[in-house]
């Protein structure tokens, strides 16, 4: 039995502007996907009954399946390019998620990172982070359209990493953090619309290019802060970060209330991801303190810790 996690991706600056070239960085987090993979007669997916469940038949078709749409397609998507890349397999897989699915905790590329880390080794295939990383971009690619690798590749690879699309480029980066709490608002709309929809504004408003290029230089001067381990610096950046989501229409007046109300808990804090809810990334100056006034305030929330590790057999 082959067991694979794929941590998690929380954004910590540069998410949207990134899918236009802009720098950003991410972390890999101690939670994420796992994937059990077993070798047997028939292919089968279970994920619980929240996900799906799928069955490949003897030709690799899928025979049929049940469940969360957008959450079927990637499991569909990795298991054919895992095909394409490393040979036929047969074998049972089990996907579970530390994360709800769709809140901007990169579950569909840590889903897809795992299912394609498992089953090469269920192979016997030593493959490394970074093809993990290029495979699993393409399965965003053909499942969103347009993606960019900044998802895939932290799950692949773990650490802090500045990411640069094109072309593609990462440096792993020292951190002062340790930790992050991550709150979990309600999200409207998925990764794919929310996407369409910034491009959709940039299309209409020539000014939009400034805000997407101001956040990359956000981007620049956080990895300053990063290497002067200066979490006030960082804290700062990320609000600055978020008031500038705010002008692409992506972060709604709950997470600016939310953050001004956890102001003597954090340094700073903003949306990670898409955006229009879903996971709001925290700085903590006491994790325990600020849990406990998120718990008192009735937020789901995560404490999660830097995953130095990315993808790997566990
Ligand atoms: C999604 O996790 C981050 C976005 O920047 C989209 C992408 O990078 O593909 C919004």
């Amino acid at each position: 039995m082959i067991r694979v996690f794929a941590p998690g991706v929380i954004k910590l600056f540069g998410e949207h502007a990134v899918v236009y070239g802009q720098p950003a960085i991410a972390t890999a987090v101690d939670r994420g996907a796992w994937v059990l993979c077993e070798r047997g007669e028939r292919t089968v997916i279970r994920a619980g009954p929240a996900q799906a469940q799928i069955e490949y038949d003897l030709d690799g078709d899928v025979a049929w399946a049940r469940g969360h749409e957008p959450f079927l397609s990637y499991v569909k998507t990795a298991l054919r390019k895992a095909g394409e890349s490393f040979g036929p397999l047969k074998a049972s897989f089990e996907v579970k998620n530390d994360f709800p699915p769709s809140v901007g905790a990169a579950t569909s590329a840590s889903v897809s990172v795992a299912i394609l880390k498992a089953y090469s080794a269920c192979l016997g295939v030593d493959v490394s982070g970074e093809e993990l990383a290029r495979l699993a971009h393409k399965v965003e690619l053909e499942v969103q359209g347009a993606a960019s690798p900044m998802d895939t590749a932290v799950s692949a690879l773990g650490g802090v990493l500045r990411i640069e699309t094109s072309p593609f480029r990462y440096r792993r980066l020292a951190t002062p953090i340790r930790e992050l709490v991550l709150a979990v608002l309600p999200r409207r709309g998925t990764t794919k619309e929310i996407v369409a929809e910034v491009r959709g504004l940039k299309s209409r408003h020539k000014s939009i290019d400034a805000v997407i290029e101001a956040i990359g230089k956000i981007a620049d001067e956080a990895e300053e802060c990063l290497s002067r381990g200066d979490l006030v610096c960082l804290g700062e950046l990320m609000e600055v970060n978020n008031w500038l989501l705010g002008a692409l229409s992506v972060v709604g007046h709950e997470v600016v209330l939310l953050l001004h109300n956890l102001r003597p808990y954090i340094y700073g804090g903003k949306i990670s991801g898409a955006g229009r809810g879903g996971v709001v990334v925290l700085l903590p100056k006491d994790a325990e303190r600020l849990a406990e006034a998120l718990k008192s305030m009735g937020i789901q929330h995560y404490h999660v810790r830097i995953d130095e590790g990315g993808a790997r057999l566990v």
